[in-house]
């Protein structure tokens, strides 16, 4: 099942790792190759010498080791990896991998990997269920981490609960389950917009809005997930970039604008950015101070409709294009008129107001407005909208790529009218 399949195995210091040697054993079995890397807590647990033997390499556990340099240097033990299996993970691991802290080979690796990674938890109850090692998690899973376990069962500590290393057949499973995942999207390229744009007022001020991006981040990683070559293009926001998707920052709505044109041509675009529909005429370049008398006035200008141009972009535009509309009132009718206005095929209504919760919160509502009609889905997690979103678009794209998408430009012409 695995044959000519190549892992990089992390072995993080933790009573499981005694495990670790039936399972690069069985991960060989179905044909797979398996590097391994330490961390000097794991070498507490098995030795070294146990996991060369039966991975038939030797065992890498000094970042700074000329010998281990000069026979495969760090960044190429990543490189040459299909997926990166981290087992087992120890709470202090993910800690490091959701901080972005490298201060070993094994945390070294996984910043500097862009493959995906595979952790298998195993850590004391009280130390799974602490809330920063479940915060962690959840922002190494918004950023595309898969997770497999841990089971829930008696502890080397005498506890009983959740946090056992999954089995190592299990975690086979898993690694299987990868490799077999379709990639519907494989050959595609996407681009997304995301979070909010700052438009600057004087060098300290800016206009800005509640977007936190964690929809567009999602969609992103959604895409990603299924095989696209993605270019998420995300104004300011407390996110990690999601794994295995280019990241590009920007600030304003004209960086914006520009970053999407540059990633053109692409498949799909998705534009779930909050984007500041205006921003202020004139920059003071100096900070604008108060003189005791009446505050300034403000004289703003409406910035580009990077939805619109992108769904009016003539021979660059992309096969499908897909906005959000965020809407208080007459949310069905106010984003049926809004689709037709920007041009775009699908639109995602959501309701913003404030008693929604939507903007900044965990969940959205969407109603997906097409030219066949409406499609009105639960009130779930915005990750959960990015997969049904993202299942619904590899569903309606073939895997033609990019220049065979567009129509003839005659055809087009006349769209647009
Ligand atoms: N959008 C965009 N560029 C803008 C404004 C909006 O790309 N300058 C995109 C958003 O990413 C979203 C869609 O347009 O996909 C609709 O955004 P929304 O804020 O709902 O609509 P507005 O165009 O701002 O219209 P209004 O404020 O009048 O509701």
């Amino acid at each position: 099942m695995l044959s000519g399949k190549r892992l990089l195995l992390i072995v993080s210091g933790g009573i499981a790792a005694y495990k670790t040697p039936d399972l690069v054993r069985r991960l060989r079995g179905q044909g797979a190759e398996v590097r391994v890397v330490m961390t000097p807590a794991a070498a507490e647990f098995v030795t070294p010498l146990s996991l060369a033997s039966v991975s038939g390499h030797r065992v890498y556990q000094d970042l700074f080791s000329l010998t281990d340099e000069a026979e495969m240097g760090h960044i190429e033990l990543s490189r040459a990896a299909d997926l990166v299996v981290v087992a087992p993970a120890s709470a202090d691991l993910l800690a490091k991998l959701a901080h972005g802290l490298a201060n070993d080979l094994a945390s070294t690796l996984l910043l500097a990997t862009d493959k995906e990674v595979l952790a298998a938890p195993a850590m004391n109850l009280r130390m799974w269920q602490h809330p920063a090692t479940q915060d962690n998690l959840a922002r190494l899973k918004a950023r595309g981490l898969q997770v497999v376990g841990p089971d829930e069962g008696e502890m080397a500590c005498g506890e009983y609960g959740p946090g056992r290393m999954a089995e190592p057949d299990a975690i086979v499973a898993a690694v299987e389950d990868y490799f077999n995942a379709p990639r519907p999207l494989a050959g595609l390229k996407a681009l997304v917009t995301s979070g909010p744009t700052h438009e600057p007022i004087d060098p300290v001020r800016y206009i800005a809005n509640r977007s936190s991006g964690r929809q567009g981040h999602a969609i992103a990683a959604a895409l990603a997930h299924r095989g696209a070559a993605v270019t998420l293009v995300t104004g300011p926001v407390q996110l990690p970039d999601p794994q295995g998707v280019q990241t590009l920052h920007v600030e304003s709505a004209d960086e914006m604008l520009q970053a999407c044109r540059n990633a053109l041509p692409v498949d799909v675009a998705v534009c779930a950015a909050a984007v500041s529909d205006w921003r202020a005429s004139e920059q003071a370049e100096q900070k604008i101070k108060k003189d005791g008398t009446s505050p300034p006035a403000l004289q703003l200008s409406e910035n580009p409709d990077i939805l619109a141009q992108l769904s009016k972009a003539g021979t660059e535009r992309p096969g499908l294009v897909i906005g959000f509309a965020a809407e208080t009132r007459d949310v069905a009718a106010q984003a049926t008129a809004k689709r037709e206005r920007k041009g775009c095929d699908w639109i995602l209504a959501n309701d913003v107001s404030a008693e929604s919760g939507t903007f900044g919160g965990p969940d959205n509502s969407i109603i997906l407005i097409d030219a066949a009609g409406r499609e009105d889905w639960p009130r779930i997690s915005k990750e959960e909208v990015a997969e049904r979103l993202a299942a619904r678009i590899a569903q309606t794209l073939d895997r033609t790529p990019v220049e065979e998408h567009r129509m003839p430009d005659r055809l087009q012409d006349g769209q647009q009218q």
